[in-house]
């Protein structure tokens, strides 16, 4: 396995126009991963993962937690991808800005580290490619715990003796928060008394770490609803869970096949939590099958069935937090809508300025036309392989589906961004058909 260092001016060189055809299995989700790992923070017992992708971003999330005290055993590489954390010292309690920058989830070592340590220093995130990614609403949610925090030197300091338990109302102008919540709920299994959080994020990894939390003892009710209960607990203890696998990178490859005109199956999919994308491929002519009764199952068997699709229909989409559509999956619809017979519209309503695959889509013959947070999207017959730029993870895989489809070739640069969030994504579409070589950026530029 190469190492993170080398990979980073890595190219794709895609042969476009293939029908992809097989199956692609889907791995662990990153998002659920990265604070179910944090959660280990909170207790001095043992915490079991098991399907843990092998990802960058789980990399570093290993050399934090190293960093504030955990002994991590590991074999992610294998296909067991199994995780063992312990903490081992509460004494190191600073997360250090060489980390945080190259990782914002970071932040969700916050509430444990604070509920569990009653202290803890982590470098405040950074800019983002994405938009604006400010953590005043995590903030605002332990403050109402009690916490005392203020910024010294680009670092948080958070300190409590413990944690009350309050009601705390945690939306934002943007609506509810992924990580804030996970921080909050976190924070709240080790206070004083009760804690209600209204307006929670309720994404399936909010879910996932409900339930991690509450087989360690926590008592938390309401997971996946705008209302989250939270009943204090003195201690929490050791415990075992399987990560949910991961509907990014599931709905990544739906759209995929869908694009391509490819009858192509996607196994240990999370298709229950994909309607809104599965609503949106309807709209657009693409049907989507689930094998026998798996429908309502965690991990699904899923045919995307676009090979009799002649043209796809144009739509509007609109991302919102979940189970709205999911702006983490924005990019990607765009690339196929680029191919519609027809105008789409596209708003961005989570981070309004996520477009930098916009331009580099346009390199490749898409006709987009940006006002603020919304695009207009004019169908066009044929997009053309060109060399483009990865600007984060979401456009790296919108830009590699282009690259699918399109006649000719297309370079894909800077594909260290996919690395952090999708697993083998070359091997998994080269063995459904595809033609990707990574290379250095060198060979191709
Ligand atoms: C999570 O980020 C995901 N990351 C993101 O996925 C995803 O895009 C995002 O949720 C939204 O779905 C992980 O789970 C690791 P938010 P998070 O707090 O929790 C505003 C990917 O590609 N906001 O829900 O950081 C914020 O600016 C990544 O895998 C505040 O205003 O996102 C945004 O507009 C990218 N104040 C909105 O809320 C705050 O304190 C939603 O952000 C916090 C957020």
């Amino acid at each position: 396995m190469r190492r993170d260092l080398e990979v980073l001016m890595d190219s794709f060189v895609i042969e476009g126009g293939r029908d992809l055809h097989g199956t692609i299995t889907i791995s662990g989700s990153k998002n659920a991963s990265l604070p179910l790992m944090a959660g280990a923070l909170l207790t001095d017992g043992e915490i079991a993962l098991s399907d843990v992708p092998n990802l960058r971003d789980i990399r570093n999330m290993i050399g934090l937690l190293e960093e504030l005290g955990c002994a991590v055993s590991h074999d992610i590489e294998s296909p067991a991808r199994q995780m063992k954390i312990c903490v081992q010292s509460t004494k190191p309690s600073h997360a250090r800005y060489e980390i945080v920058r190259t990782m914002r989830a970071s932040i969700c070592a916050l509430g444990p580290m604070l509920a569990r340590r009653g202290y803890a220093r982590i470098s405040m995130p950074g800019g983002c490619a994405i938009g604006d990614r400010p953590i005043d609403l995590h903030l605002r949610g332990l403050r109402e715990l009690g916490a005392d925090i203020h910024l010294d030197a680009g670092d948080i300091v958070a300190t409590a003796k413990r944690l009350a338990g309050a009601t705390i109302f945690l939306g934002g102008p943007f609506g509810s928060t992924v990580l804030g919540t996970a921080n909050v709920m976190s924070a709240a299994t080790l206070a004083h008394g009760v804690t209600v959080i209204e307006c929670a994020a309720c994404e399936p990894e909010i879910v996932e770490l409900a339930n991690l939390l509450n087989a360690m003892g926590a008592n938390i009710r309401g997971a996946g609803t705008p209302r989250v209960t939270i009943e204090g607990v003195k201690e929490l203890g050791g415990a075992e869970h399987r990560v949910m696998p991961d509907r990014i990178e599931a709905g990544t490859y739906l759209i995929a096949g869908a694009m391509t005109h490819s009858d192509l199956t996607i196994g240990n999919c999370p298709i229950d939590c994909l309607l809104s994308l599965e609503d949106r491929l309807k709209g657009c002519g693409v049907g989507v099958h689930c094998e026998n009764g798996t429908r309502t199952t965690e991990r699904a068997t899923v045919e995307v069935k676009g090979a009799d699709v002649r043209a796809l229909r144009p739509v509007q989409v609109t991302t919102q937090p979940y189970p709205g559509f999911p702006t983490d999956l924005q990019a990607q619809l765009m690339s196929m809508l680029c191919l519609a017979d027809g105008i789409s519209v596209v708003t961005e309503k989570i981070y309004p300025e996520r477009f930098l695959h916009v331009a580099e889509l346009s390199r490749m013959g898409a006709r987009l036309y940006r006002q603020g947070p919304t695009v207009v999207v004019h169908g066009v017959k044929q997009l053309i392989g060109a060399p483009v730029m990865a600007s984060d993870l979401r456009a790296s895989a919108c830009l590699v589906l282009a690259g699918l489809a399109a006649e000719g070739t297309t370079n894909v640069n800077r594909v260290y961004h996919l690395d952090r969030g999708y697993e083998n994504m070359e091997e998994k579409l080269n063995a459904v058909g595809a033609k990707i070589r990574r290379v250095d950026e060198g060979e191709v530029s």
